[in-house]
């Protein structure tokens, strides 16, 4: 079987991640690119040498030129900046749409076949604008949030409860941003509602909420901690669960931002959903059946990812 390639767009700190977490699976052969010189080379050369002490044979290489993804049967995209404290994910989307731009092109023109997952904030508007400027169909292009706010909120209930995170299954839905909807009624700890775990356990309906709402702030929690750059560790975990279940077509189902239409009362609209993804991409979007509070909670989160890519197709106008 041929080798896969993995092409990781941005060599910042979730770049150098995920270069790391591929090589050390030996998921392919990995670019690492970046437009700062010499930065993705020097992170290949210091990653390559990762190899015989961790026993991991994976080539990779650093590049500064988009033909070198050609072919690429995965592309994760982290290019743009990150937020910094006091700022919100929205405020990023003027200067990293600029970037979705030129990255888009790049994949369009060396990378056409690739399963393009996108982790730049804004992230709903910014998956929307890979699809538009890479024009690869909509189940080849996917947001990483879900995951990462899934596992989020599976972290902090674990911690309360004093249990495994092993066993909680976390679920949330809708926008990466602080609407994003944790759903409990979904949440499980080994198949027991979390709600009802929750009673036995002894711990209340408003500590649980305190809960959802830490995990709706967790990326700014983290932000307003380093002080200097966002999250990168689950993220790039996140990513690479989602190009695992693409390469090896294992039709896992993950809550992601896809492109949903006729879902969810939504008439095409990137935004977290559970997803089935395996070799056709994001193959299925999966709608839940969900309370009146929940649905409108997500109405809310979807008007405000509208609202965004209302902004953002402005934007994209005036780039033309
Ligand atoms: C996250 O959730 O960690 C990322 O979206 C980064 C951020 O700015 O919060």
């Amino acid at each position: 079987m041929a080798r896969k390639k993995i092409a990781l767009i941005g060599a910042g700190m979730i770049g150098g991640t995920l270069a790391h977490l591929a090589a050390k699976k030996e998921m392919g052969d990995i670019v690492l690119f970046d437009i700062a010189e010499g930065m993705p080379q020097g992170k290949a050369l210091d990653l390559s040498q990762c190899g015989p002490v961790e026993g991991f044979d994976a080539k990779i290489t650093g590049s500064n030129d988009y033909a070198d993804i050609a072919g690429a049967d995965v592309v994760i995209v982290t290019a743009g900046v990150p937020r910094k404290p006091g700022m919100s994910r929205d405020d990023l989307l003027g200067i990293n749409l600029k970037v979705m731009k030129a990255v888009g092109e790049g994949i369009k023109n060396n990378a056409p076949d690739a399963f393009v997952i996108c982790i730049t904030n804004p992230l709903d508007a910014m998956v929307w604008a890979l699809r538009e400027f890479s024009g690869l169909p909509h189940n080849k292009v996917v947001g990483m949030a879900g995951v990462l706010d899934s596992a989020r909120f599976a972290t902090f209930l674990a911690w309360e409860f004093g249990v495994s995170v092993k066993d909680v299954n976390a679920f949330v839905l809708g926008g990466h941003g602080d609407t994003m909807v944790p759903v409990t009624s979904y949440t499980t700890i080994n198949g027991i509602p979390a709600k009802d775990f929750a009673k036995i356990k002894g711990v209340s309906e408003s500590r649980i909420d305190e809960i959802v709402d830490r995990t709706r702030k967790g990326g700014g929690e983290i932000v307003g901690l380093l002080g200097n750059g966002s999250a990168y560790y689950a993220p790039a975990t996140s990513a690479i669960a989602m190009a695992e279940a693409y390469l090896g077509d294992q039709k896992r189902v993950l809550p992601c931002a896809s492109y949903v239409e006729g879902k969810y009362g939504l008439d095409g609209l990137y935004v977290g959903v559970p997803t089935v993804i395996g070799a056709g991409g994001t193959e299925e979007v999966i709608e839940i059946e969900l309370s009146d509070e929940e649905k409108n909670n997500l109405k809310v989160s979807t008007d405000a990812v509208e609202e965004l890519l209302e902004a953002c197709k402005g934007l994209d106008e005036s780039l033309k």
